[in-house]
């Protein structure tokens, strides 16, 4: 009998028996491949587990009422980075599979390592790798000052040889680095192909289920190729972290994408050092550090990052073009959006926006997902082609509409008042935040103002 085989989006993990120029589920074009079917029982048993990885094999298919559930409090292994037990929503969770994706050489494996050290101390632990020797991970361990610690390695990348050893051991803590080096025998297909990844993930969740031991899966993400990305693992598995960051900037944002024991809106901040990765709790203050004094092109605004809110700083640098299409550069907010505003700001201001090179850029290496920073990105933009520097002690918030209209945005009492607690006094802000912050109480050198559309924003910010 010819064997059978399925095709996967490589960006959602949508199923198909056929190949597909496009990705029904998620529009991504070019993005299926071919994986074999699951062919003898034992792969079919595992397969099911995809779906089916919360069900103890001793269940008898009986109803359950829910009310008779015994509800329980999980246990959770604390890390001892207050930055990633915040994201985690109070540490990993025994029995839990977590991915954490993100680009090559981020510091994933650094990240892990790290955690490894200090819970080795209070519990067993297990490092699985297939990417790196042991002498590579010395290295690593010794840079990060982990010498002495009782770091246990198992160099394989057979899930087989994992499986035993696991179901032998019983760890606590395994970390698996990287899942897309880990291959089953049992399946055709190179590691890291669709088939390969999606079995072994559901074979470590099996595992994870029933040793109560919590597995660590490293993802790289990838967009071309064969290799598949972690994003078709994200619904086996319980929890997704996604390492973000701008490659040579030394900041690093661990978000969480799903969480089944918290919430998705945490986001924790870190430093690449020459030591590891480092917390970095008080982020505001280090990523507004070393702003030059009245300078134009700079502004500031106080963005939310999951729940917490961030000074950030966007500069820009706009000069006369020598192209027949003008450049537009970003780095950390989209180019679009810019694109956008800058014909906003054209239509208002009668400016000839098309005769400048624009770049934008958020300092730090921080990117910004919220339209909250579009006055303070416009702001920056002015600026620096009037060469007239925004207030020093100026927050600039609001989203611009279309029609140059300034729009509300959430949580503005908790953004002003990180920015009050690191000095800074003026607030320029929509009128449509009014209510919230009338409430407010605020020091008596600081002071709101309020505006109804872009073109009174940037006559009250630059008419000083
Ligand atoms: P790594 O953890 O290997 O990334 P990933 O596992 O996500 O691929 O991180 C590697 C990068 O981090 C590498 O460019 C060197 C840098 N690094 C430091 O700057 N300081 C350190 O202490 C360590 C261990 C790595
Ligand atoms: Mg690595």
């Amino acid at each position: 009998m010819a064997k059978k085989s399925t095709f996967f989006c490589k960006e959602c993990g949508y199923e198909n028996i056929g190949w597909l120029g496009k990705c029904p589920s998620c529009g991504a074009w070019n993005s299926m491949v071919e994986a074999p079917a699951a062919s003898s029982k034992k792969t079919k048993a595992k397969s099911n587990l995809m779906t089916q990885s919360w069900v103890n094999t001793e269940s008898t298919g009986d109803i359950i009422d829910l009310d008779t559930v015994a509800s329980t409090v999980a246990d959770r292994l604390l890390t001892g980075n207050h930055e990633l037990d915040r994201v985690l929503g109070g540490g990993f969770v025994s029995g839990s599979l977590v991915l954490i994706g993100g680009d090559p050489g981020i510091g994933k494996s650094t990240l892990l390592l790290q955690v490894l050290g200090h819970l080795c101390d209070t519990r067993r632990c297990l490092y699985i790798s297939g990417e790196e020797s042991p002498a590579q991970i010395k290295l690593r361990a010794q840079r990060l000052g982990l010498n002495g610690k009782r770091i246990r390695l198992l160099p394989t990348t057979d899930f087989n040889a994992i499986a035993q050893q696991i179901q032998r051991d019983r760890p606590d803590f395994v970390i698996v680095d990287s899942i897309q080096t880990v291959y089953v025998p049992e399946i055709t297909g190179t590691p890291g192909s669709v088939g390969q990844v999606r079995e072994a993930t559901a074979g470590l969740l099996r595992l994870a289920k029933h040793t109560g031991t919590t597995i660590v899966l490293v993802g790289h993400v990838t967009k071309e190729g064969s290799i598949a990305g972690p994003r078709i693992l994200e619904h086996m598995v319980d929890t997704v972290l996604y390492f973000e960051g701008e490659g040579m900037q030394q900041y690093r944002i661990l978000r969480a994408v799903k969480n089944r024991f918290g919430t998705t809106d945490e986001v924790g901040i870190f430093e690449m050092t020459g030591s590891g990765l480092l917390p970095v709790p008080d982020a505001s203050t280090v990523l507004i550090t070393g702003r030059p004094d009245n300078l134009p092109g700079s502004a500031v605004t106080s963005g939310i990052e999951g729940t917490r809110p961030l000074l950030l700083e966007l500069q820009a640098l706009v000069s006369p073009t020598i192209y027949s299409q003008p450049l537009r550069m970003t780095q950390g907010l989209e180019r679009m959006r810019l694109s956008m505003l800058l014909a906003v700001l054209g239509k208002i201001s009668g400016n000839k926006i098309g005769q400048y090179d624009i770049y934008v850029n958020v300092t730090g290496g921080l990117k910004i997902r919220e339209t909250a920073a579009d006055l303070a990105i416009i702001c920056a933009v002015v600026s620096s082609i009037k060469g007239l520097p925004v207030p020093q002690d100026m927050v600039v918030l609001g989203e611009i509409g279309l029609a140059g209209e300034l729009r509300a945005v959430i949580n503005v009492e908790k953004r002003i008042q990180e920015a009050i607690r690191l000095g800074w006094k003026h607030f320029v802000i929509p009128q449509a935040n009014f209510k919230e912050t009338s409430k407010l109480n605020l020091p008596k050198d600081c002071k709101i103002s309020y505006v109804t559309s872009l073109s009174k924003a940037l006559h009250m910010i630059f008419s000083h």
